[in-house]
């Protein structure tokens, strides 16, 4: 088992930011603050004192119900609330326990790269050989090379693990994409997919004028792929209180039976005041799921086309999610390096894209997270504009 022992790039850029005095648009946390009814709803569980014990494993029914129901509604797609949905402290733990419940040491596993942080640990722990793919990201889009996925399949391959909306890069679910997984689950009976689908709701028209919520897309809403693959979300990310720590995992009968077996022996359940607050407060109405919705779009507007327009950095605006990804032109430096000369010189605090990666990839692309207040993404537009003004580039300013 090798886990990594250094200090993540989250906490070396939060920490460079703290000390540069820069804003900080490395971490990907919502500075937004929470539905102040949710914050009245856990004031109210908290006060009840008949709710502070275990849970059952799978977590409390009545969320589980709710979670079911935001499927149905949202995706079309039915779980069984009694055997298809189990309540996890947080998308991570999910992760983890679908990993260790489906693979044995020896088996193989498939994810795509940039990948995020605790997908190659789970992998580890368990003894499980990973073989990363890599995402082609380009000026003009971001591409799942399938081609090159099925060429690292074999009947060994146990699990294909695979985030959309996926972060870094704010790419979405295609229909191309799905096309691709029917066909290589068909290929390979004993395939399993594990979606992390941790931002799921956050998925954005590709017009930025149009405000409306666009409805989200899912594996699960293809009945082939419903069967074959452990659906995982992030409770915390859709309300935006990620240090609750909840999330679920939803999957036919026999692999949450198994996700569940594992999952019992890791934290046996999620916080059970906190598993009531969610389902009291999703259960008022489906939209609370939106709750961000329009705060986070016009966020995304208003950064990129600040960025656009007082830089000459290229955008990737995404497709879901909360990062935008820029770069440079004309530079060879490592992005890493570039980051900390960004915090540096302009007083933006992003992460570099080669962390998201094994070894010795420097795709020069920073991500930058927009869930912060409007000045300050416009301030960090306007200082990486001081670094990087809008017009053609000249000599590199970093180097
Ligand atoms: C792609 C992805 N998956 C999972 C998680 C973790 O979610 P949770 O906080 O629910 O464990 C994150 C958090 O940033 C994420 O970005």
């Amino acid at each position: 088992m090798r886990i990594p022992q250094t200090e993540s790039i989250f906490a070396r850029m939060t920490s460079l930011a703290n000390q540069e005095g820069a804003l900080n648009l490395a971490q990907g946390l919502m500075w937004l603050p929470p539905d102040p009814a949710l914050l009245e709803e856990a004031a109210r569980a908290f006060s009840d004192s008949t709710l502070h014990q275990y849970s059952l494993p799978a977590g409390i029914l009545e969320l589980r119900e709710v979670i079911a129901s935001l499927s149905e509604r949202f995706f079309g797609t039915t779980y069984d609330p009694a055997s298809e949905v189990t309540i996890t402290a947080g998308a991570t733990e999910a992760l983890f326990a679908a990993v260790q419940a489906l693979t044995q040491p020896g088996d193989e596993a498939v994810f795509i790269e940039p990948a995020y942080d605790s997908y190659l640990p789970a992998f580890q722990i368990g003894s499980v050989r990973p073989y990363a793919v890599k995402l082609q990201i380009t000026s003009t889009g971001i591409y799942l090379p399938w081609e090159e996925v099925e060429k690292r399949l074999s009947p060994k391959t146990r699990l294909l693990l695979l985030n959309f909306p996926h972060n870094p890069t704010g790419r979405t679910l295609h229909e191309e994409d799905l096309k691709a997984l029917e066909r290589l689950v068909e290929l390979y009976p004993q395939l399993t997919l594990i979606v992390d689908e941790a931002y799921e709701y956050m998925q954005w028209h590709p017009n930025f004028e149009v405000i409306e919520a666009l409805p989200p897309v899912s594996v699960r809403q293809s009945p082939l792929l419903r069967e074959r693959s452990i659906i995982i979300g992030s409770l915390g990310k859709i309300v935006g209180a990620t240090g609750w720590r909840l999330g679920y995992a939803l999957a036919p009968a026999p692999l949450s039976k198994a996700l569940r077996a594992v999952h019992q022996f890791i934290t046996f359940c999620a916080a059970t005041p906190l598993q009531f607050t969610l389902a009291r407060y999703l259960g008022t109405s489906p939209d609370k799921v939106l709750y961000f919705h329009a705060a986070l779009l016009e966020r995304r507007k208003i950064f990129v086309e600040h960025l656009r327009t007082l830089t000459h950095l290229e955008v990737l605006p995404p497709e879901g999610g909360y990062f935008v990804l820029v770069r440079p032109p004309s530079t060879n430096l490592p992005d890493t390096t570039l980051a900390e000369e960004l915090t540096r010189k302009a007083k933006v605090a992003s992460i570099p894209l080669s962390p998201f990666y094994g070894e010795g990839v420097n795709t020069g692309w920073l991500r930058l997270c927009f869930a912060r207040p409007i000045e300050m993404l416009i301030q960090a537009a306007e200082q990486l504009g001081r670094v990087y003004p809008a017009g053609p580039p000249s000599v590199h300013p970093t180097e």
